[in-house]
């Protein structure tokens, strides 16, 4: 038990529990000086950083410091930078900004980041769409594609809620209105339209139910109306889909298509920006 080696080299505390001693071995001085440190260190950062939890929130700490705050003054930097500009692209008419070099490459630099964070999880982040959303970099237009008209859809939105201002339109659900056999018949002449009906020789029949039920939104050519946000139904470009199925279904249920206002959510100068930068994607007219 005790063994004379561990007798020599070790300094003993003077403790033994059933013949079991304590050694003495202190840890090194730097250490206990470091750890000494560590503590003053954590105590004088919790006086002077946020640091303890409290009900509401954390102690600010005497610096006052915080991130919020300084995301805060960042970007009411950037407001202040951006003041002016953003005054003249509120002041100039809709059509002349692409006229002013400087104000145009501002509006589709601060517009793309807009789209971004508004517009592209409908829109998608390139502007194609997707089922039910429209592709904005194309020429084709439930509302139009002129910058007033690009405008007004952004500012007060389509068939929402939120503003009285918002455009409107209805398609029926046919399934109330009309035969079976005849949403077969015009979902063919529709096909016609743009390719290959499904069954021929329903279309002539179609063609009939088409100018009674629905030329009175899409046209008699079938070329849509802009005012009623009627898609043109001849130019093969779908909105919801140009298949028999996804065709029947939209005859026999309609759609609705909701796209919200932002005016109220966006300040003008942000609302126009987006417009011209959606102008500008390449089907702006
Ligand atoms: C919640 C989804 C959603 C968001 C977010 C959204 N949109 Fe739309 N947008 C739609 C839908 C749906 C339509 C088509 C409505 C219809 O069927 O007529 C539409 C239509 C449009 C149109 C009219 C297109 C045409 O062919 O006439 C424009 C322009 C437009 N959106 C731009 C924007 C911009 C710019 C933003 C961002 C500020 C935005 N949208 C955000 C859903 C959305
Ligand atoms: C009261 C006006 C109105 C009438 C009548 C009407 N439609 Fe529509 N139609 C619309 C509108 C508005 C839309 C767009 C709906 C949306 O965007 O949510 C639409 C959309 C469609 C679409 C979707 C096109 C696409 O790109 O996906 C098809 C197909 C269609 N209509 C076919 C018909 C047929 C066939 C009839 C007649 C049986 C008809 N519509 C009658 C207003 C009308």
């Amino acid at each position: 038990m005790n063994d004379d080696k561990f007798e020599k080299d070790f300094e003993t505390t003077g403790h033994s529990w059933d013949g079991i001693e304590e050694y003495n071995k202190p840890l090194p001085r730097w250490w206990v000086w470091v750890f000494y440190l560590t503590i003053i260190w954590a105590i004088g950062y919790s006086i002077a950083y946020p640091a303890w939890p409290m009900l509401q929130r954390a102690t600010p700490g005497l610096l006052a410091f915080s991130t919020r705050a300084e995301v805060a003054a960042e970007i009411a930097a950037v407001d202040e930078a951006n003041a002016a500009i953003n005054a003249q692209l509120v002041a100039t008419e809709l059509t002349e900004i692409s006229a002013n070099v400087e104000l145009n490459t501002y509006a589709a630099n601060a517009g793309r980041a807009v789209f971004l964070t508004w517009c592209a999880q409908c829109h998608g982040s390139g502007a194609a769409g997707a089922k039910g959303y429209p592709n904005l970099l194309d020429d084709d237009w439930l509302w139009g594609g002129d910058i007033q008209a690009v405008h007004e859809s952004v500012s007060y939105g389509i068939r929402n809620e939120q503003s009285d201002m918002a455009r409107w339109s209805e398609m029926p659900a046919f399934g109330e209105i009309l035969e079976a056999t005849e949403i077969d018949q015009v979902v063919n002449y529709v096909m016609s339209l743009s390719g290959d009906p499904k069954d021929a020789s329903l279309v002539d029949a179609g063609a009939v139910v088409f100018a009674d039920n629905c030329s009175a939104c899409h046209a008699d050519d079938a070329t849509g109306d802009r005012f009623q946000g009627a898609p043109n139904l001849k130019d093969a470009i779908w909105l919801f889909g140009g298949d028999f199925d996804t065709l029947k279904a939209t005859v026999t249920d309609s759609r609705f298509g909701v796209m919200p206002a932002w005016e109220g959510r966006l300040s003008q100068a942000e609302i126009r920006a987006v417009s011209a930068y959606v102008h500008q994607l390449g089907g702006g007219e």
